[in-house]
């Protein structure tokens, strides 16, 4: 089962292009206040096919609310956000919706159905996928869908939990099951906001490779919000350090230092939390 890579999308550009990039998600000039409180104040981030990047920073430093531009779950007041050369910002309504299925979403707390199976979940990824999520009520999946989600839940190494009810799967179960979804999507990015916060060490480690593994091997652009600096260095393809909305350093995970990181913690000036 091979995912897209990023070289086999047509680059329909909408809107302007900020930046002469093919890669799959491309933040431009990335800009969001609420009220008086400057949260990203001019943000360019680049995620690249094949790479996991992952965002550190202090609480408040608008590592989230820069997720949640990105794909515009929240509006930018300024800047730009191309998900395979589609301007988000520049779409509204299906073809924002439709252009938004590249990017597969992870949180902190899984958002599996909990009375569902782990497989009624993953199908649920590319019902997402075809625009159909609302069947999700129905009991039956269209046959390509099984498929999909049988071969999502064997690449995370869990086709053996299928039937398992999602609310009875551990919390580290329950994220692979999450990347299981996000992988059906046939998404080109993943997004995910602190995957790892509530899982125990041994967990924490696996989901990560598992992500590291779904960019490398799958060519998909993965995204991590962690608050565990060791884990990012240890999987990150690259880091990106946000400090009071802004990125105080972008570069390859074996050339950061430990004090330019633990730096982004000590300086904070934004938590407003
Ligand atoms: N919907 C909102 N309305 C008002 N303020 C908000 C809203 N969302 C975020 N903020 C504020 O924006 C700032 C950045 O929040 P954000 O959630 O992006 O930080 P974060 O870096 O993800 O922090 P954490 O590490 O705690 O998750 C905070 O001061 C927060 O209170
Ligand atoms: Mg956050």
């Amino acid at each position: 089962m091979t995912a897209k890579l990023a070289s086999e999308q047509p680059s329909a550009a909408a809107g302007s292009r900020p930046r002469g990039s093919d890669a799959p998600l491309v933040i431009s000039g990335m800009r969001k206040s609420f009220g008086p409180n400057e949260v990203l104040k001019g943000v360019d981030l680049e995620l690249r096919a094949g790479e996991l990047l992952t965002v550190l920073g202090a609480n408040g430093s608008g590592k989230s609310t820069l997720l949640r531009c990105a794909i515009r779950l929240t509006d930018p007041d300024a800047g730009h956000a191309l998900l395979q050369g589609k301007d988000l910002t520049a779409l509204s309504g299906g073809e924002l919706r439709r252009a938004r299925r590249e990017a597969a979403v992870i949180f902190q707390r899984v958002a599996l159905v909990a009375g569902r199976s782990a497989f009624d979940n993953v199908c649920h990824g590319a019902l997402g996928r075809m625009g159909l999520a609302e069947s999700l009520h129905s009991r039956t999946f269209p046959a390509e869908v099984k498929e999909l989600a049988a071969c999502g839940l064997e690449r995370v190494g869990l086709l053996d939990k299928a039937w398992q009810r999602a609310g009875t799967l551990s919390g580290g179960q329950a994220q692979r099951v999450a990347v299981a979804r996000a992988y059906t999507q046939r998404a080109s990015v993943i997004l995910a906001d602190e995957p790892v916060s509530a899982l125990d060490p041994r967990a924490a480690e696996e989901v990560l490779a598992l992500l590291a593994d779904v960019a490398h091997e799958d060519g998909l652009g993965v995204l991590t919000v962690l608050h565990q600096p060791d884990l990012a260095v240890r999987h990150s393809d690259r880091i990106v350090g946000m400090r009071s909305g802004e990125v105080a350093f972008d570069r390859p995970a074996r050339d950061t230092s430990s004090a330019e990181i633990a730096a982004l913690y000590e300086d904070e000036q934004g938590d407003a939390n």
